[in-house]
């Protein structure tokens, strides 16, 4: 590939991504915005989430409609994580512990970035270790690559030549949707349980 281009092409990518963050934790003037402490809820945007059809930690076969009528707690990240996903689980599991007879109204699920090693077995073990509730889910890579999508989830394997052991980038957000399947509000990573469980608690 041309050079110049290489470049050009390398700006603007990098560029889309820093935009896309700075949309999604809310600080891109012009986008209708109510902050508080942890979160941001998001006025006025393009829609956020949609139908997903995916295989949860059971094997089996799960899709937006089963979990109409709950709020859903999305987080996307990769079980073989070292750091930024466990933390985030052992909020959510927090939040749930927080919640009390209320956690029963919300559904937390972990969706894999990395279909490839997450089987549902895997996921099975690794959900288990945070919470009894919390529905892992995978699929195809046509299945992941289109809930990513959904959801403006980015995430990037980085390069390895090793097809076991490898990290994958990707972006941090816990997604609380409502009972209808709308988006209420994205969590930046390091809220505090306390945040996310009276935030979910405002909506019941
Ligand atoms: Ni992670």
């Amino acid at each position: 590939m041309n050079k110049i281009f290489a470049f050009f092409i390398t700006v603007f990518l990098l560029a889309s991504a820093a935009a896309i963050g700075l949309w999604l934790t809310g600080n891109l003037p012009g986008i209708g915005q109510e902050k508080s402490e942890g979160s941001t809820v998001l006025v006025g945007v393009p829609q956020i989430g949609g139908s997903f059809s995916l295989i949860n930690h059971k094997g089996e076969t799960v899709t937006d409609e089963d979990y109409k009528g709950k709020f859903l707690l999305i987080f996307f990240g990769f079980t073989n994580c070292p750091d930024v996903c466990p933390t985030e689980m052992q909020t959510i599991s927090l939040a749930l512990q927080e919640l009390g007879d209320d956690a029963s109204e919300v559904v937390p699920v972990f969706v894999t970035v990395d279909p490839a090693r997450d089987t549902p077995d895997i996921m099975a073990e690794f959900v288990a270790a945070f919470h009894p509730s919390i529905v892992g889910l995978t699929g195809s890579e046509e299945a992941i690559s289109d809930v990513k999508k959904k959801y403006r989830v980015y995430s990037q394997k980085q390069n390895n030549d090793d097809p076991d052991y490898y990290l994958v980038d990707h972006t941090s957000f816990t997604y609380l949707m409502g009972r209808d399947g709308d988006l209420i509000t994205v969590f930046s990573y390091g809220v505090s349980a306390e945040e996310m469980a009276s935030k979910i608690r405002e909506q019941l």
